[in-house]
């Protein structure tokens, strides 16, 4: 199995990350760099964020994108009104491209879903011209304070859910330096990586909570088969965490990735 990351359809995945990672996609490529002309690759595309960000560079001749999920590439082929998209089923650790065929590719918040990261990266480099690059983030291990505050309450609450649906373990590549060693590994050079920021910001309670919780493939799941009581019980708790003795509202909550770049 190749990817460790569960899907729960495209829509729910744009409400709880997609409206992020397309804010991400910004930074990243601030710091990525997009080449002046030529062909790009967005490896493990989701829904397009990064893809759709590429888009906004019109020197570029061909945006391709790929993703192990059908429904994200379908989802983005819907989205995309840039001829120059073209989006695929694949995988990141067998990319099905030629030796040395992209001027930049770019992998955002994938590598930590990957079975083999390693794999992926060195694919990238096989993929990419020679003194072209290739950049990646991963959300930073801590770094979605909006998250760890649900998973915490739910924790608390509802302790069976460890391993059923709530994330308890560190996902690979989340701690400073680890997204940089593999790039190292792989024999990028002139490596560069930092720290991107992004407020994660919701205009209330119900902003934050629907998107959330029907948002996680395997979270879903378990919270859906959760009796009434104990649904509107987590809701209540959740909700004490969010507002915070305050009144229901806008929040914001500073959140970070790790990102790195290197030449092939
Ligand atoms: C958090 S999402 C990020 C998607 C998109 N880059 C974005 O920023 O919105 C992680 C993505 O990695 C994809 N993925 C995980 N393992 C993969 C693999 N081995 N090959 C291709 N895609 C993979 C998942 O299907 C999912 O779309």
């Amino acid at each position: 199995m190749p990817s460790n990351f569960v899907a729960n359809g495209a829509e729910a995945y744009e409400a709880s990350m997609g409206r992020w990672s397309r804010r991400l996609a910004t930074p990243f490529l601030e710091f990525a760099g997009v080449p002046s002309r030529g062909r790009v690759l967005d490896a493990g595309c989701g829904t397009g964020s990064l893809a759709l960000a590429l888009a906004a560079h019109p020197e570029l001749e061909a945006i391709e994108a790929l993703d192990f999920e059908e429904s994200f590439v379908a989802a983005l082929e819907w989205r995309a009104t840039d001829t120059r998209i073209e989006a695929r089923q694949g995988d990141v650790c067998a990319l099905p491209y030629e030796n040395e065929t992209f001027d930049g590719v770019y992998s955002l918040l994938v590598l930590h879903f990957v079975s083999d990261a390693h794999r992926a990266v060195q694919e990238m480099r096989r993929v990419l011209r020679p003194r072209a690059a290739a950049a990646a983030a991963v959300w930073a291990w801590g770094g979605m304070p909006s998250w760890r505050l649900f998973w915490d309450v739910v924790l608390a609450i509802e302790p069976e859910a460890a391993g059923n649906g709530v994330p308890t373990a560190r996902r690979p590549l989340t701690e400073e330096g680890e997204l940089r060693s593999v790039f190292e590994a792989a024999g990028f050079t002139g490596l560069a990586d930092t720290k991107l920021t992004i407020v994660m910001d919701y205009t209330s309670f119900d902003d934050f909570w629907y998107p959330t919780v029907y948002g996680q493939g395997a979270f879903a799941a378990f919270f859906d088969a959760l009796p009434e009581a104990r649904r509107v019980r987590l809701r209540d708790a959740v909700r004490a965490a969010y507002l915070a003795d305050g009144p229901d509202g806008p929040r914001g909550f500073l959140s970070f990735a790790w990102a790195v770049r290197g030449t092939a």
